[in-house]
């Protein structure tokens, strides 16, 4: 197993080119099964995660080929509708094969996806929302079996006390026929990017961006081509890079539009940042200053940076408050922060956070994907080594990270365990 071994107290400079985002790959992956046409996607990342949905399809009978960072995917096969518990439980994302599967071969036996390490992640709404599509559904030894042959259009309200659900939102516009309203639907730049997706195979979509999706089903969904939005997680963990080491960077293909709330909170602590042409520029100008941050639905806080903003706030002088409404118990990175350490105490979904002056490097271990990049950010400021282990994480949704740090000045280097 790798780990990556980071030593602190370099500041970064330099431009950084962020990817094709992971969590718009995935679903738009899924959405190839629509068709038996050829589609061809640009701008996909080199990450675990798409290696795992393209032997998905694969599994589902596609012939899927990647070359660079371009992925084409042909054919189809009415009869293979399995995603096996071996895939499916390697990447819970695998679940957004589920709508097209329904949608187009109008069966699907998808191996139940389980909990993971950022705590409880049901899919009552998925099943719920293809119900309400007329899809027949019935969980048996461990698999989803459903059976799309009454499937019509309909009007669906897609929301849960938390909100809205990104997946599920994906996989019901995906499965859905004739004439279907889709209320309360994600607003996450990633859905807007599959319903762009789905357009250019022929789908009829009103309210991209929006909670309610308007689909006028239509007869047969063409092969299209289609380049993939700019990873906006990557961008904003950059983006964080530059402020935790009071560096400067330029992050070509970053889109500001979709980083709002990041760039709104970071300005408030004192990290300037502004728009230039093909993405954005961040500088550490002056002393940064504790903020409270509280993750929400798009266009909110992203709960995908939480973990990356407290890696900064421990570091940031004065107390900040950072609350976790999506996910309520993704904090397993504050033990790791405080083992280099942070002053974090948690009160039930808030994590009250002491800045102090320095952290020290120590070894640490990724947990998930997001809590990886925290602790990587945590030790680019420390002070000595910081030795992460369990960096497949990390693999699973930054591209190329060591190398991209390495060439804007980090001292980090991936080493055999
Ligand atoms: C997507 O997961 C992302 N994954 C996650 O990114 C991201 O954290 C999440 O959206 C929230 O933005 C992909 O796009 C592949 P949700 P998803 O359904 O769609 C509850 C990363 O690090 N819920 O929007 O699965 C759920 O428990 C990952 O890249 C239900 O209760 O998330 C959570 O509290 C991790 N029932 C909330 O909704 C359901 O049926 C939002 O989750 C579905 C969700």
């Amino acid at each position: 197993m790798d780990k990556l071994v980071i030593k602190g107290g370099k500041k970064l400079k330099g431009t950084v080119i962020i990817s094709g985002s992971k969590n718009a790959a995935l679903p738009i992956l899924a959405a190839t099964i629509l068709t038996d046409g050829t589609c061809t996607i640009k701008n996909v990342p080199y990450l675990s995660d798409i290696n795992t949905m393209i032997k998905l399809l694969r599994e589902l009978g596609k012939d899927v080929s990647m070359i660079d960072d371009i992925v084409t995917v042909r054919g189809g096969s009415k009869d293979r509708c399995r995603a096996p518990y071996e895939l499916v439980s390697t990447m819970r994302g695998s679940i957004c094969v589920l709508g097209p599967l329904v949608g187009k071969r109008k069966k699907a036996e998808v191996s139940f996806p389980g909990g993971c390490i950022i705590g409880p992640r049901p899919i009552d709404l998925h099943l719920k929302g293809l119900r309400d599509l007329g899809v027949e559904l019935k969980i048996k030894s461990g698999y989803i079996i459903a059976d799309g042959k009454s499937m019509r259009g309909k009007r669906v309200y897609l929301g849960g006390h938390f909100g809205s659900s990104v997946l599920a939102t994906a996989n019901v516009l995906m499965a859905a026929k004739g004439a279907t309203v889709i209320e309360n639907t994600a607003c996450e730049p990633e859905i807007a990017d599959l319903v762009k997706f789905l357009q250019s195979m022929g789908a009829d979509i009103e309210g991209t961006g929006s909670p309610r999706l308007v689909i006028n089903g239509v007869a047969r969904l063409e092969g299209c081509a289609h380049t993939l939005m700019g990873d906006r997680i990557e961008a904003g963990t950059y983006m964080i890079a530059g402020a935790v080491t009071k560096g400067e960077l330029f992050l070509k293909g970053a889109m500001y539009d979709h980083l709002l709330a990041t760039i709104d909170k970071l300005t408030e602590s004192g990290l300037s940042i502004l728009r230039e042409n093909g993405g954005i520029r961040v500088k550490y100008a002056k002393r940064l200053k504790p903020v409270y941050v509280t993750t929400l639905p798009y266009p909110g806080f992203p709960t995908d940076l939480q973990a990356q903003m407290m890696a900064l706030m421990s570091v940031t002088d004065g107390i900040s408050v950072i609350t976790e409404k999506i996910y309520p118990e993704r904090f397993i990175h504050i033990s790791e922060l405080s083992r280099m350490g942070a002053e974090i105490m948690l009160e039930g979904p808030n994590a009250i956070v002491k800045g102090v002056k320095r952290l020290s490097g120590a070894p640490v271990m990724a947990s998930d994907l997001r809590a990886s990049a925290a602790l990587i950010l945590a030790g680019l400021v420390a002070e000595g080594a910081t030795e992460v282990s369990r960096i497949y994480h990390l693999d699973r949704g930054y591209e190329r990270l060591e190398e991209k740090l390495q060439a804007i000045g980090a001292n980090i280097k991936r080493v055999k365990e």
